[in-house]
């Protein structure tokens, strides 16, 4: 652990995406820094193991749908007296060119991603404290480049990249950062998994990467944990890539 265990005592978070993978990461670490944790997802099985494990709350809500996702960030912050950190985490992938890509395949991923930031987003402005409320976004080094079979996921993240820079510009007045982490491959990942399902391909990757490896889910809550934290209160409108340098591929002419 790299932060004070008490970084984030006393806070508040609403996490999507919190029953699995990197945002169930990030409701560990918050946890254990000192926070009272939500969790959102679909998977009505999945939550209640993750929350119970977790000791967080937990709502079954599909961030497509605004009602219900607006209604359980209401009862959240019921329950926790208000919302101090939001983390934008539900997301869906998988690999298809986009010639074979159905425009329903496409338009799933856009609205879990994009539309589906943007519905989290706008429900829990009312509920994030001002000031001091911050919003950190999952996006993936697809929202900078291209990736062949990821025309969706690209698209949609750099969606989600330029919505939270506008939500910085436009909630910065009201002392409510918005800003987003952008990871590379993470392993122990449902995303890991659909895109590189063998050994050979994991090798490729790890390749491709100047660090050489995937990162850890706990390296990537790292960052969530710095961005929520005091440590972090003048930067909004950023994107942080904890990639190794994934961005840059291998960087080779
Ligand atoms: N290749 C091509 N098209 C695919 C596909 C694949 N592997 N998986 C889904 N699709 C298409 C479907 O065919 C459908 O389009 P159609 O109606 O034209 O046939 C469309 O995507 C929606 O699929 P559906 O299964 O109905 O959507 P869903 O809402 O149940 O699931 C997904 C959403 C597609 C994103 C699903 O992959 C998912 O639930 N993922 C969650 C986990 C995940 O992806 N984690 C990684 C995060 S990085």
């Amino acid at each position: 652990m790299t932060f004070r265990d008490d970084a984030l005592a006393g806070r508040t978070a609403y996490i999507t995406g919190g029953s699995s993978g990197i945002c169930y990461g990030i409701a560990e670490h918050f946890v254990r820094h000192g926070a009272r944790v939500a969790i959102q997802g679909r998977n009505a099985e999945k939550l209640a193991g993750a929350a119970m494990r977790l000791g967080a709350l937990g709502y079954g809500a599909d961030v497509r749908d605004y009602e219900a996702t607006a209604a359980s960030i209401g009862e959240a912050s019921a329950a926790m007296g208000g919302i101090d950190i939001l983390v934008c985490g539900a997301a869906g992938n998988f690999p298809v060119a986009a010639t074979a890509m159905s425009p329903n395949g496409f338009k799933a991923v856009m609205d879990i991603d994009l539309l589906g930031t943007f519905h989290t987003c706008r429900a829990a402005y009312e509920h994030l404290r001002k000031p001091g409320g911050c919003v950190i976004s999952i996006s993936a080094n697809h929202g900078t480049r291209p990736y062949a079979m990821q025309a969706h996921v690209c698209a949609a993240k750099a969606g989600v990249e330029l919505l939270s820079k506008t939500l910085a510009v436009e909630w910065g007045g009201a002392g409510i950062r918005v800003n987003v982490i952008a990871p590379g491959p993470v392993d122990g990942t449902e995303g890991m998994r659909r895109l590189a399902p063998t050994e050979e391909d994991r090798a490729r990757v790890a390749a491709r990467v100047p660090l050489g490896r995937f990162a850890e889910i706990g390296e990537i809550a790292d960052a969530a944990v710095f961005l929520a934290s005091p440590a972090a209160s003048y930067i909004t409108g950023v994107v942080l890539q904890v990639d190794g340098g994934s961005q840059f591929g291998d960087g080779r002419i």
